[in-house]
């Protein structure tokens, strides 16, 4: 029989009980940076050197960090439904968990590629992504063609190519959940519109979600939990 299928959207808040701080709970500093500072294409121009060892701390942060119980849960639903996880994240935990279908909309921090690789359509060739693992990259370390590299992240005010393949997964979704997300940055946010209206929607945040859908079920609990009891009601659902 097929299984059903399961979109399971997570934000920052699926990495805080490994130790990654999320954004929005340390009134909009990432790690004591304005994030347009860091994570814009405008601070990049400006700074490229700020960015790179902003985005190498991060690195070597992810490389010492383990999957939590909630990332471990999350693969697990791969046992008994189609499971596609879309992440905002751009660390691996969710790999590193075995997930084995996902789709990273803001970028990958173990990923670089040419600053110049760029093209309307896509915002830049995909060809042209490298992975590096946990190592730095510093100004100076070079394409094969002679261009700076920089980190493979979608920095605000840049497209995010994977969002219509993410739209498509959650149209074909029987259910989605929501997991540590402040649904506060689009299009990521707006995600969910594309369930259909027999699709049950979970969220699962420790503090008050915005949404007013009567489709939406709020687990008010961290992540680790959340999951449990997700997993609980879903058993009987789905
Ligand atoms: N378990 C579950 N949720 C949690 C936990 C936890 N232990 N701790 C915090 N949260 C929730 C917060 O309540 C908040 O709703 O996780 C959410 C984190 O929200 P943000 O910090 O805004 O992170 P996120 O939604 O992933 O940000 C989206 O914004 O800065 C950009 O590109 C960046 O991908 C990021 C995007």
């Amino acid at each position: 029989m097929k299984k059903k299928k399961i979109v399971v959207l997570t934000g920052a808040g699926v990495s805080a009980e490994s130790g990654i701080k999320t954004f929005r709970d340390s009134n909009g500093l990432w790690e004591n940076y304005p994030v347009e500072d860091v994570a814009s294409i405008e601070g990049w121009y400006r700074d490229r050197a700020l960015v790179l060892a902003f985005y190498n701390a991060r690195r070597r942060e992810v490389a010492a960090t383990q999957p939590n119980a909630a990332h471990l849960a999350i693969a697990s639903l791969e046992k008994d439904y189609d499971v596609t996880v879309v992440t905002q994240n751009i660390d691996n935990l969710h790999e590193r968990a075995g997930s084995s279908d996902i789709i990273h909309l803001h970028g990958e921090i173990t990923k670089v590629r040419p600053e110049n690789c760029y093209n309307e359509r896509d915002g830049f060739s995909v060809k042209h992504v490298k992975d590096i693992g946990y190592r730095d990259i510093n100004i100076g370390d070079l394409s094969d063609d002679g261009v700076q590299l920089r980190p493979h992240i979608v920095w605000f005010g840049e497209p995010v190519p994977n969002i219509e393949k993410a739209a498509e997964e959650v149209e074909k979704a029987d259910c989605m959940l929501i997991v540590g997300t402040s649904m506060q940055v689009y299009p990521a946010a707006g995600l969910y519109l594309y369930a259909g209206s027999s699709t049950s929607i979970y969220i699962i945040d420790p503090k008050d979600v915005p949404l007013r859908d009567s489709r939406i079920c709020h687990i008010k609990d961290v992540a680790t939990h959340g999951m449990e009891r997700f997993i609980e009601i879903i058993k009987k659902e789905l």
